[in-house]
């Protein structure tokens, strides 16, 4: 089973530092963001290999995937062999490509992968996002598991004048993930079972206000419908509007997560704030970010 990440973008929201340097790759502490998500996606029971939907102009992506024994041996030359390890870690993730020629949206990018996921179930997940501990991916198995293979969203809620932004579903709660319906169908941990989907609909259009996170785990059957889908929101192939024709052949449901439990690297204040989350919880680092914040700053962050 595979694992899609469509990272074709221009990356326009961090000019001019994408001239120079893809967006996946710029970095959160010392690894690229991709690479965040690449380990998380492999994390799920049953993901053999990562296929990343690049564009022709970003070969960085690539080369940072690809073994350096040159570096690796440098490395081990001058004693320093977590570095090493590190680089040999990096170019050692089972990770294949596949190119988007156009930009023609979310769903066409995921349709650039059929090849490779073929016949079989596969996650998508946005490359904008990663969930540090990983689990997120593999509690929507979990729930596709007890479900005989279902496909399965994550959604969490957003505040009203959000909706039109978003991805929303409309459904009931069915059960909670660790068994009964949870007295809150909104709490983190609630299962729904997904009856519509609309891409960022109105406010009054809107049949929830739950919107889908970035994490799909999708059955392989959305691959024929993307082949043949239109253009929808924004003038684009979305991914949404498949998957709402998916629903009239096949059962879909939706895992309610904690939207914080993952950190945002999509916009230039979102990237440097998960930066800062992490090294405030990496035990071997945040004591000297501290340090370098400096008191003002750490003022600052604490109000
Ligand atoms: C995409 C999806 C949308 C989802 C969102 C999550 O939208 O089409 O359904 O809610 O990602 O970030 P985009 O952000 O590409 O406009």
């Amino acid at each position: 089973m595979k694992a899609v990440i469509p990272a074709a973008g221009l990356g326009t929201r961090f000019l001019p530092s994408t001239k120079g340097t893809p967006k996946e790759l710029l970095p959160v502490l010392t690894k690229p963001v991709i690479q965040y998500v690449v380990e998380e996606a492999l994390e799920p029971t049953g993901v053999d290999g990562v296929v990343i939907v690049n564009s022709r102009e970003k070969p960085q992506i690539e080369s940072y995937f690809k073994v350096d024994s040159g570096l690796e041996d440098q490395l081990r030359d001058r004693g320093k062999q977590a570095e090493a390890d590190a680089v040999h870690a990096a170019g050692s993730l089972p990770v294949s490509f596949v190119y988007q020629d156009e930009p023609r949206g979310l769903g066409h990018a995921v349709l650039c992968a059929a090849d490779v996921t073929r016949d079989e179930s596969f996650f998508v997940l946005l490359g904008d996002y990663f969930v540090p501990d990983r689990q997120m991916c593999v509690n929507m198995k979990r729930v596709s598991d007890a479900h005989g293979g279902a496909s399965v969203i994550a959604v969490a809620p957003v505040p009203a004048d959000q909706v039109s932004r978003y991805g929303i579903i409309a459904g009931s709660c069915v059960e909670g993930l660790s068994g009964e319906v949870p007295a809150d169908e909104e709490s983190v941990g609630a299962v729904w079972k997904v009856s519509g989907l609309v891409e960022k609909p109105a406010v009054q259009d809107a049949p929830s206000h739950l919107f889908i996170v970035g994490r799909y785990l999708l059955s392989a059957r959305i691959m024929d419908l993307l082949a043949t889908q239109g253009a929808g929101a924004g003038g684009e192939i979305q991914l949404t509007d498949a998957m709402q024709r998916l629903l009239a052949e096949e059962d879909m449901y939706a895992l309610v997560v904690d939207p914080e439990e993952g950190c945002d690297t999509g916009t230039p204040a979102a990237w440097a704030a998960t930066n800062a989350r992490m090294a405030l919880t990496d035990a071997s680092v945040r004591e000297a970010f501290v340090e370098a914040l400096g008191p003002k700053a750490v003022g600052l962050l604490s109000e």
